[in-house]
């Protein structure tokens, strides 16, 4: 099966993996709307769609934070787009506290935008794909979600906390012809990275945007590991027990 998307709306589109989708979207010809709260790096995305000569980029300026503001959104893009086969949510922070820190409003940021930001946009997109029998969606979520991690409680509780949720949806939707695809990249090289300074098997936004957009063309809701060696990688640290496991620097 090789699925084809028309009419997409990418969260988190202003910079890193979701830019990167952004752009080969359209390249494969993808109406496509770009969300973010940096309308000037959207407007950069959306500057290079026009300039390729494909199509041209919606672009809202939006924080997924302001969920009350989920539901008129997604209607105005989609009348805008004329419908919508796909949704991506890449929106994500990280805080990576230093030893002894501890910091519960860093931790509850990374929730409101990781993961009740994320409910917020597939809950109605799910609704909408339940009722037209198709439709893909699209939650970047992270191995750092396998385990509990002494260097990003916070971070690793919302995206094991997002990859359960998209499960969920995938159990709820898949059966009504919805296409739910986990993704669980391991590093890769934007923004969001940039500080940290080991980074095994990184890869660049564009590798890990094609092989998210391939997965999610071969439809069967899948669950992936972008690139697929990190499967490996979660087998092995989801077996390390937890009183050694506390002892890694990881
Ligand atoms: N890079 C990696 O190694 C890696 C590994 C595993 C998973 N991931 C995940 O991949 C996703 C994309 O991250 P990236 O690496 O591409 O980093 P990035 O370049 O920093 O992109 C993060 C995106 O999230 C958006 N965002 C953050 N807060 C937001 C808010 N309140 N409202 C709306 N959008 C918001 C940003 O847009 P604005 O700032 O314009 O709002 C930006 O477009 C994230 O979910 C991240 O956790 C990344």
């Amino acid at each position: 099966m090789s699925l084809v998307f028309r009419r997409a709306i990418v969260v988190g589109a202003s910079s890193g993996i979701g830019a990167e989708i952004a752009r080969q979207l359209d390249a494969d010809g993808c109406a496509v709307a770009l969300l973010g709260r940096r309308e000037d790096e959207l407007n950069k995305v959306a500057a290079a769609i026009t300039s390729s000569g494909r199509g041209s980029a919606i672009v809202k300026k939006h924080d997924v934070t302001h969920t009350d503001t989920v539901p008129a959104l997604l209607d105005e893009l989609v009348k805008q787009l004329g419908g919508l086969d796909l949704l991506v949510y890449a929106s994500g922070i990280m805080f990576t506290p230093g030893e002894g820190e501890y910091d519960f409003a860093q931790d509850r940021a990374q929730i409101e935008v990781n993961l009740i930001g994320g409910m917020a946009w597939t809950n109605p997109v799910c609704a909408m794909f339940e009722a037209q029998r198709s439709g893909t969606i699209v939650g970047i979520s992270s191995i750092a979600g396998e385990r509990g991690r002494r260097t990003f409680p916070g971070y690793s509780t919302s995206k094991a906390a997002f990859t359960t949720w998209l499960e969920g949806l995938r159990n709820k939707a898949s059966r009504y012809g919805v296409n739910v695809v986990t993704v669980k990249p391991g590093f890769v090289d934007t923004p969001m990275t940039t500080a940290i300074e080991r980074k095994p098997m990184v890869i660049p936004a564009s590798k890990a945007a094609e092989l998210i957009l391939s997965a999610a063309k071969g439809g069967g809701s899948p669950s992936v590991f972008v690139p697929g060696q990190w499967w490996l990688v979660a087998m092995i640290l989801r077996h390390i027990p937890s009183f050694l496991f506390r002892k890694l620097s990881i």
